[in-house]
């Protein structure tokens, strides 16, 4: 969710209005997801590196995401949507916490979309847990080193459970990946758009699936493999 601070600026605004205007286009891309049967939205909230941020610009965010979350659990719970948190949430703030626990718990039996929200996530940090944690497992005489694969490594990451996305959609122009989903993305189709994203919506979601569409996807086979439904 790239481009709020640019937003604001683009209209002499304070960078905070564009993190508001960024939630708002954030609940649109949810229902909008969830009314066209996409199985699972993963949303980048805050890196592990945004904490280099001016310290009120992080404490804004820290409570923008205590009010959204406080606020719309509600419509979550009773529009069936199933929401997680992917991160470190630790070292996150303890009202903050307890939210993301509450929230978590009361819509995990929901059977809609799987709206993920990357908080304090970084893809190289998910990486180094999972080594430390089947390291572990294999000290303590649990796990044969030479059986771990793909499988029971990604069994180990904040996603899992979770199909990999099929598309990875990259709002304000930025080419790179920024440290989102590492290992998931490996073959996700990728779409940059220029829109900053408080200004994504519906028609640039759009154009977003459809260039998605007409993608030919072969997974380093030779045999296009149809992409017209989106899984995740
Ligand atoms: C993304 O928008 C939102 C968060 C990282 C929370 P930015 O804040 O990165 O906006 P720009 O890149 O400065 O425009
Ligand atoms: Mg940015």
């Amino acid at each position: 969710m790239d481009g709020n601070g640019r937003w604001a600026k683009a209209r002499g605004l304070p960078r905070m209005m564009g993190h508001r205007a960024g939630v708002e286009a954030l609940k649109t891309t949810l229902r909008l997801c969830s009314d066209w049967g996409i199985g699972a939205l993963t949303a980048y909230a805050f890196s592990t590196e945004n904490w280099s941020r001016p310290g009120d610009e992080v404490n804004f965010l820290m409570t923008l995401f205590e009010r959204v979350l406080q606020r719309e659990l509600e419509a979550l719970e009773s529009e069936q949507v199933r929401i997680r948190f992917l991160g470190d949430l630790e070292v996150l703030p303890a009202g903050l916490q307890e939210l993301i626990a509450d929230a978590t718990e009361r819509t995990a039996g929901n059977t809609g979309i799987h709206f993920n929200v990357c908080t304090n996530y970084g893809g190289r940090r998910e990486l180094v847990l999972a080594a430390q944690k089947l390291a572990q497992r294999a000290v303590r005489g649990e796990l044969d080193p030479t059986l771990i694969d793909e499988n029971i490594f990604a069994a180990e990451l904040f996603t899992a459970g979770e199909e990999d996305p099929d598309l990875l959609i990259r709002t304000s122009g930025e080419r790179r990946i920024s440290n989102f989903l590492l290992w998931q993305l490996a073959y996700a189709e990728i779409h940059v758009t220029d829109v900053f994203w408080p200004d994504f919506d519906e028609v640039t979601f759009t154009q977003a699936l459809v260039d998605y569409q007409s993608r030919c996807r072969r997974f380093g086979g030779l045999e296009p493999i149809a992409v017209n439904h989106l899984g995740s």
